[in-house]
Order: structure tokens, then sequence, then C-alpha cells
């Protein structure tokens, strides 16, 4: 394997790869941890079918809708990678929800994955405005009227109101420079900040590993601090890391 050899001897880059997939999980690891990776993949077809999506499409509005008809109904294979991106942003809310469920309901957001499950909500919240600022681009009566109701939505917070519907437009009224802004937030800006959280995402499930179902023998064996039969105490958290005790408790 002699190019593999040369890569890893200058870059160390095979090593890190292996230490992210072959890294152990909870033996009683289930079908539910399956659910960010399935959302990751959403978030990849999504970037993949846009920017084919770019290629194409022009963000004016003496065009826009024109070039959306024409993506569907001329160009190869157009029409499967609109519909992909167009359910697959469903699919990846949709999926983002379920994950998050799962995390919660596995009480996996406690100690020591605030900081992950924090980074999660910020996942969450700009994943929605993705979806927000993507819905426009069609230009069509639907997505116009849908992003009035969402700019005056967002125009009713108290004090800041009525500055971000304005930065929303992009000036008073919903024309050429609010598609032109939705358009390169939707595909510059939100991406990128999503796949740089996703990148401190999965580094943070790294080094924090997987947490075991509440309901399973490590989990158990983990809170009361018993072996197991090699003499092991479980623990699905980094070796090191303090556990809370309770306020005023002796720390164990
Ligand atoms: C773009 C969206 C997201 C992606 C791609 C993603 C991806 C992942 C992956 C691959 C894992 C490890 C496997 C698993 O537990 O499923 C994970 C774990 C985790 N995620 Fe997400 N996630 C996303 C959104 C969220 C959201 C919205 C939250 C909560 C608000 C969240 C909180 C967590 C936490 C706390 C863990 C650690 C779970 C554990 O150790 O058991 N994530 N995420």
């Amino acid at each position: 394997m002699y190019p593999v050899d040369w890569l890893e001897e200058r870059s160390g880059l095979i090593g890190g790869i292996r230490y992210f997939l072959l890294r152990k999980v909870p033996a009683e690891t289930n079908w539910f941890h399956t659910l960010g990776s399935a959302t990751l993949t959403a978030f990849l077809v999504q970037a993949i079918t846009g920017v084919i999506l770019a290629m194409y499409y022009k963000p004016s509005p003496d065009e826009a809708y024109e070039s959306i008809r024409h993506i569907t109904d001329d160009v190869t294979l157009g029409w499967l990678v609109r519909g992909m991106h167009r359910w697959g942003a469903s699919v990846f809310i949709i999926l983002m929800f379920f994950h998050m469920a799962r995390v919660f309901l596995f009480g996996a957001y406690k100690y020591p994955r605030e900081l992950n499950w924090i980074v999660g909500v910020l996942l969450l919240a700009l994943g929605m405005f993705e979806g927000f600022t993507g819905y426009l681009l069609p230009w069509d009566q639907t997505s116009y009227w849908a992003t009035v109701v969402g700019i005056n939505i967002n125009g009713t917070a108290p004090f800041l109101g009525p500055f971000i519907a304005s930065l929303l437009r992009g000036g008073s009224e919903i024309g050429t420079d609010t598609l032109a802004r939705f358009y390169s937030i939707h595909m510059l800006i939100l991406p990128g900040a999503i796949a740089g959280l996703i990148a401190l995402h999965l580094y943070l499930v790294v080094r924090l590993g997987v947490s075991a179902p509440p309901w399973s023998d490590a989990a158990a064996r983990e809170a009361a601090g018993t072996a197991d039969a090699d003499g092991e105490v479980p623990t699905t958290a980094r070796p090191g890391l303090t556990r809370p005790g309770p306020r005023g408790g002796i720390a164990r």
C-alpha cells in the first residue's frame, strides 16, 4: 500500500481517519444512535444537490422562476436533483428533530455533553434558517407570500423586530435585494456555518465518546461505579473528566 503509507508518513491523515472511524462505542448502542449520521447524510445530499442547482439557478426576480422551470423541465435529470433538494430539506429538518429527541430521551445532553447539545441547538436554528431562506428562491406565489409572513413574524419581535425585518428584506420592500440576500445567505453563509459547526459537533462526539442508553448495563454500572467481569468500570466519557457531585457534597 505504498501510496497510503506515503500519505500517512507525511500527514498522519490515515491514522486520523482510523481514530475517527474505529472508535469504541458502548455495547448496547442501537439503531437510534444512527440518527446523527443520518442527519449528516441528509446535509451532504443537500450540499451536493445544492451545488448542482446553483449551476443553473439565476437569483433575480426576472429570471428565478424561469430558471427553476428550466431545471425541472429541460435540464437532464434536473427534476430529480431539484426534487431531491426540495424534499431533502424536509428530511434534513425532520431527522434533526428525531436525532435531538433521541439525545433528549437518552439523557445524552447531560454532563459531559452539554456543550455538544448547545452546538446542536445552534445547528437546529441555522438548519431552519436555511430552510426559510431556500423557500423564497423559486420566486413563485407560495414562496413570496411565505417569506412575507416569515419576515413579518420576525418584525414583531420586541425592540429589534423592525431592524431584523429590514435586514432580512434588504430595504423596505421584498424585491431584487431580498432575493440576492437570501440566495447568498442560503448557499454561502449558512452552509459554511453549518459545516463548521458539524465539524465541531463531531469532534466533541469523538472526544467525549457516545453515551450508552440509560437502561443499559454499561450505563447502570457507570452510574454505580461498579466493575464488569474484566474488572473495568465502564465509562463512555473521556478518562480524567470530573463527575459533578451534589452541591455541598464531597466529590468522589
Ligand atoms: C446538522 C445537524 C446535526 C448533525 C449532522 C449531527 C450529527 C451527530 C452525530 C453523527 C452524532 C454521533 C452519533 C449519534 O449520537 O447519533 C451526534 C451526537 C450528538 N448530537 Fe448531534 N447532530 C446534529 C444536530 C444535533 C442537534 C439539533 C442536537 C440537540 C439540540 C444534537 C445533539 C447531540 C448530542 C448531545 C450528541 C451526543 C450524543 C451521545 O453521546 O449519545 N445534535 N450528532
